[in-house]
């Protein structure tokens, strides 16, 4: 039996700013209303042309970089989307090609906004159960690709963007994965999904005209889950491991409103210097968020090693989780 620990953490967004004023003159809405609303000042947005495994695949090769390895060395890659490049080949197999990861095996992981929780879990049992040595978890989504441009209750609140992890091996004792809780409830879909697009509407000229292939979201419904399901989460994984929060050194909650980030960390009493928001700059990147927070928390030297780290998302499934992370590595 291993650990699996974080041993090398990236990311990357697209140089493209889009700001609330420059959404002011294509829609109505507000600066004020977006950053008063959702704390969200500006966004990444890809150019044309560059897909989520073009992302991935730049989060990735700083991630080797710092690593110092081949991607030869990668054993398997998870890719965390809802946003494929396309339906199939998965992201993940276009990530191995663009990266030359020539003898790992991949798949995409469809968790909405908890994708990168979920992956990062799925990961962390090939290491620990001996199978693997170095698996690749990147969390990437171009939520640019899937907003209705007219919309202004949802194309104000996500950006695009990449993070990336490599998990390896440790002992047992050591720092590394601690433990993760991870839930589901599908009757939250209809309040936020794609309908357009699969097996049950595939794409035709009426789901087209229907705006079938945008994200829809009844915010309002989605807002109350969140902070209950994000904060509950959290307590329950700190409890079964005899912990509280005063014991974490980080916390990484999903970036989808700062109301929302607000309220789950009143309910968890956490101090507010420990929690990570970066929704004003990159605003709800999907799957990717959690992963660049803990790469510029890295950076950044918010987290070192031994530092007892703490990750909870919230998103469309409705999906949630939570996970407990010894950190592993050194400040550079
Ligand atoms: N600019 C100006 N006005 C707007 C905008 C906008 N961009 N968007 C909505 N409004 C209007 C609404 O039409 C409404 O007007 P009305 O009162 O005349 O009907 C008014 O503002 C208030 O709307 P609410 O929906 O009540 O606004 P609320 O305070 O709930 O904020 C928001 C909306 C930001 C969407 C919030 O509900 C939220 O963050 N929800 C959760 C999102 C989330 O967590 N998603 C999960 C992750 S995403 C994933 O998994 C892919």
């Amino acid at each position: 039996m291993y650990r699996a620990r974080i041993t090398a953490v990236a990311h990357y967004v697209p140089d493209r700013i889009v700001t609330n004023s420059d959404l002011e003159k294509t829609l109505d809405t507000s600066d004020e209303w977006i950053r008063t609303r959702t704390g969200i000042r500006e966004r990444r947005i890809v150019r044309k042309g560059q897909a989520t495994s073009d992302l991935a695949a730049e989060a990735a090769s700083r991630l080797l970089e710092q690593r110092g390895i081949d991607a030869e060395e990668i054993d398997c890659i998870i890719v965390a989307t809802v946003t494929p490049d396309m339906l199939f080949p998965s992201t993940a197999c276009v990530l191995q090609h663009k990266i030359g990861a020539s003898y790992a095996w991949g798949f995409d992981l469809s968790g909405a906004c908890s994708g990168f929780v979920y992956a990062l879990a799925t990961g962390s049992q090939f290491v620990h159960s001996g199978a693997y040595k170095k698996v690749l978890v990147v969390g990437a989504d171009v939520m640019s690709s899937i907003l209705d441009p007219a919309d202004r209750n949802t194309m104000v609140l996500f950006g695009d963007g990449a993070g990336a992890v490599l998990l390896e091996p440790t002992s047992p004792g050591h720092e590394g994965i601690v433990d993760f809780i991870l839930k589901s409830d599908g009757g939250g879909g209809k309040h936020l999904h794609m309908p357009g697009g699969g097996s049950l509407h595939p794409p035709s000229h009426d789901t087209v005209n229907r705006k079938m292939h945008y994200v829809h979201q009844d915010g309002r419904a989605v807002f109350k889950y969140a902070v209950q399901g994000m904060a509950d989460v959290s307590v329950e994984l700190l409890r079964r491991n005899g912990l509280n929060t005063s014991d974490l050194a980080y916390y990484v909650p999903h970036q989808a409103n700062l109301r929302i980030i607000d309220a789950a960390v009143e309910r968890l009493g956490i101090q507010q210097e420990l929690v990570c928001r970066n929704i004003e700059r990159f605003a709800n990147t999907t799957a990717a968020t959690i992963p660049i927070g803990l790469s510029e928390a890295f950076r950044e030297r918010r987290i070192r090693r031994g530092d007892l780290v703490l990750i909870a998302s919230f998103g469309a499934g409705f999906t949630w989780g939570s996970l407990l992370i010894r950190w592993a590595m050194s400040a550079r």
